[in-house]
């Protein structure tokens, strides 16, 4: 069985989410989503910037596996944000997926007009038709501004966090608040080359497990939820083969020390898009 994590609305996340960010929409996705859900992932985090939220519903229904058995995330992008069009967007969102209801919907960044974004989402939260809301790529200082105007308390905050740029003490601070943290690009994304460091690998080989399978064990002993992304179906599938290991807290450390302290995508604080 694998390991969950309780949102604070008593939601139950898988903490292992197929991510698809950068996977293609059509048969890519599609496949990507169907291999996932074939090897036992019961989670699938996409967004509507990603472009690809109808594969990801086709790759849900294809699979056989029972819409309610999946864990299905999107995300309001900023334009919507800024347009206040988030009842809208969530709308629009559900029907490109094929579902009644997303298990969560998150603010993608906190762009101009989040403050009212947040009130909606509440709204689309008391109507049932997503189970949980949060947020995604909050600093210290949005999620301060958030909590003192808002009784609702994010479910979530999906933030960059790996090796290379672990974000530890934006974590610590969010998950003080009783919120779970999903981390993005969790396997160092697509610059640099944190799998191919040696630390990784030395680690690994004492267990039988690759640089990613050990990066990503690294984020479940964190409590963090983990959304690897991968197009290949031997690699979705060795993504989700993590659960006979146990890293020591030796292991753990040495992982911390190859932060760079430099983040891989954009600052929550200046992100121009
Ligand atoms: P690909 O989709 O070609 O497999 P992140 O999840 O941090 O964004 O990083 C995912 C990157 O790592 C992608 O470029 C993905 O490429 C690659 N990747 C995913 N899983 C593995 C794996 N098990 N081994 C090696 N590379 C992987």
């Amino acid at each position: 069985t694998q390991p969950t994590i309780t949102l604070n609305n008593g939601t139950v996340i898988p903490q292992i989410g197929l991510g698809v960010f950068r996977t293609p929409d059509g048969d890519t996705t599609v496949n990507a989503v169907r291999s996932a859900l074939e090897a036992g992932y019961r989670h699938i985090d996409t967004a509507r910037i990603y472009g690809n939220e109808a594969s990801v519903g086709e790759g849900i229904r294809e699979s056989g596996v029972p819409r309610e058995d999946v864990f299905v995330t999107t995300k309001l992008w900023n334009d919507d944000i800024r347009a206040h069009r988030a009842k809208d967007a969530f709308n629009e969102s559900l029907d490109r997926l094929g579902v009644d209801y997303v298990d969560l919907y998150l603010i993608h960044w906190p762009a101009d007009g989040w403050q009212q974004a947040w009130d909606d989402l509440q709204e689309i939260a008391q109507s049932g038709r997503a189970k949980a809301i949060g947020v995604s790529n909050f600093h210290q200082h949005h999620l301060n501004e958030l909590l003192a105007n808002s009784d609702v308390v994010p479910a979530a905050d999906q933030i960059e966090s790996s090796p290379q740029f672990t974000n530890q003490e934006l974590v610590d601070f969010v998950h003080g608040h009783g919120i779970a943290v999903e981390a993005w690009s969790p396997l160092g994304g697509t610059g640099g080359n944190l799998l191919g460091t040696p630390l990784l690998a030395e680690i690994g080989a004492k267990y039988g497990k690759s640089a990613a399978q050990v990066v990503i064990r690294w984020h479940l002993q964190r409590g963090i939820v983990v959304l690897p992304k991968s197009t290949h179906a031997e690699r979705i599938r060795q993504n989700f083969d993590v659960f006979d290991f146990t890293l020591t807290d030796a292991d753990m450390a040495a992982i911390n020390t190859l932060s760079t302290g430099h983040r891989n995508g954009a600052d929550p604080d200046n992100f121009g898009f």
